[in-house]
């Protein structure tokens, strides 16, 4: 059998493949990537891109020991049966930050606005919408601790899922508070959940020493059944009077933007980075266990890495699950720019003119050529194959006389172009096109 892609990957799939699906076309991806550059980088953000494998210790530190990202999902990077320390990135952040202050980005002026796409990798099991290499739209903010920054931050986030023309979506936005406030809190899970150590899942049994409330985002039934009886209180009724207040100020903007969002107490987020603002954007077609994005400040991540102290915010969004939403909303990619020429010779000594017709073209113009004679039949169809707006012809009279015969595939006019005036043909036959 031949061989296949790794499990859990997808393939980007140009136009016309016969699997094609929205969520695995590669003109897809580029149009969330090339709409989501278009609102991040009017709104001042700049775009970077870091490695796609970093230590294994950066991501321990910024992801966090007691998540499962780290625990159980790390891709190690191996070369020549050596371990070299490195594993595949399972998200952008850790890495971003790393960038930021080991490049001296710290020097120009703050906040200091980033962004990158790229893949991300975590070895999770695969279902529609969980992969083990993903893809992720990424927005940092260095530098400031301004609820403002939260704010706008969520506000971009909703910009770039609406300019995609998704409609159903939902911002779930909670406060996991500053460091103080999770230790009460967390003394508050032990507390609760040490009672009925005998009924968590082994991992949760664990999660109870490092990071009760890791336990509140496990994907074990029985610990969710747990979770549920118990009622457990959630983190934003533990939130200190800093936090409290940055949690308001946020909102305050929020609603005098009149960004949509519901307040959710139980968010928790799979990463041990944040601190105060955090938030997810759900989808009803992605189900409620699994967030289209989510984000939050880390103003300790930096000094975690070792750095000096920064504030920081930001978000991601998995870009396949944006494409499942649009496809269940029934959305599609605005059309490909139509082919403009296929060039086509009638005889196998003109092919090199029409390559060189085609090719001399391509500075404005899409041209393409066929490889081998064609008769004017056989040509016309590859044009229309192709969506070309014009086909041109060239046989031993139109090399004569440096021309060839154009036809315009929308309205099956003929005539007799010189070379030389083709670009000005195509050119105000685009103009008139958009017009
Ligand atoms: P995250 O919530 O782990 O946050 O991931 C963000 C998004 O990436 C998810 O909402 C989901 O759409 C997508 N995603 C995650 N795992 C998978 C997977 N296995 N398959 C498909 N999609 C997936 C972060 O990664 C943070 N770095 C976000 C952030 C940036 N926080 C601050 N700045």
């Amino acid at each position: 059998m031949a061989l296949q892609r790794p499990k859990g990957t997808q393939d980007h799939l140009p136009d016309g493949s016969p699997k094609l699906r929205l969520d695995i076309s590669a003109r897809a991806f580029r149009y969330v990537t090339d709409t989501a550059a278009q609102v991040l980088e009017r709104a001042g953000a700049a775009f970077i891109e870091t490695p796609m494998f970093e230590e294994a210790e950066l991501v321990k530190r910024g992801v966090g020991g007691s998540t499962d990202i780290v625990r159980k999902e790390m891709f190690m990077v191996y070369y020549f049966g050596d371990h070299g320390g490195y594993v595949l990135r399972p998200e952008g952040t850790a890495g971003l930050v790393r960038a930021y202050l080991e490049n001296g980005l710290k020097q120009l002026p703050a906040p200091f606005k980033l962004w990158t796409h790229g893949p991300m990798f975590r070895a999770e099991r695969q279902q529609r919408g969980r992969l083990r290499q993903f893809h992720q739209v990424d927005y940092e903010v260095l530098g400031s601790a301004d609820p403002l920054v939260d704010a706008e931050a969520i506000w971009l986030m909703v910009q770039v899922v609406q300019a995609l023309g998704l409609k159903g979506v939902e911002v779930k936005l909670g406060s996991i508070g500053d460091p103080e406030d999770r230790e009460t809190y967390n003394a508050y899970l032990r507390g609760l959940f040490g009672a009925h150590v005998e009924r968590l899942s082994d991992d949760s049994k664990d999660r109870l020493e490092r990071n009760p409330m890791r336990i509140l985002d496990s994907k074990s039934q029985e610990d969710q059944e747990l979770i549920a009886e118990l009622s457990v209180r959630p983190m934003l009724d533990f939130l200190g009077a800093e936090a409290e207040a940055h949690f308001a100020a946020v909102r305050g903007f929020l609603d005098a933007w009149n960004v949509a969002y519901t307040v959710d107490p139980s968010i928790v987020r799979g990463l041990d980075y944040y601190r105060r603002t955090a938030w997810e954007l759900h989808h009803a077609h992605i189900g409620a266990k699994s967030a289209l994005g989510g984000g939050g400040r880390y103003d300790g991540l930096a000094k975690e890495l070792g750095g000096s102290d920064t504030p920081g915010i930001g978000w991601a969004f998995g870009v396949e699950r944006i494409l499942i939403a649009m496809e269940e909303e029934g959305l599609s990619l605005p059309a490909a720019p139509q082919p403009q020429l296929y060039v086509a010779a009638l005889d196998a000594g003109h092919v090199p003119m029409a390559a060189q017709v085609a090719l001399e073209l391509r500075s404005d113009f899409w041209a393409d050529f066929g490889y081998k004679a064609q008769k004017p039949g056989n040509a016309f169809r590859e044009g229309e194959r192709r969506g070309a707006a014009y086909v041109a012809l060239i046989g031993s009279d139109e090399a004569a006389a440096g021309t060839v015969a154009l036809k315009n595939m929308s309205t099956g006019e003929q005539q007799s172009v010189k070379v030389a005036d083709l670009a000005a043909v195509l050119g105000a036959s685009a103009l008139s096109s958009r017009s």
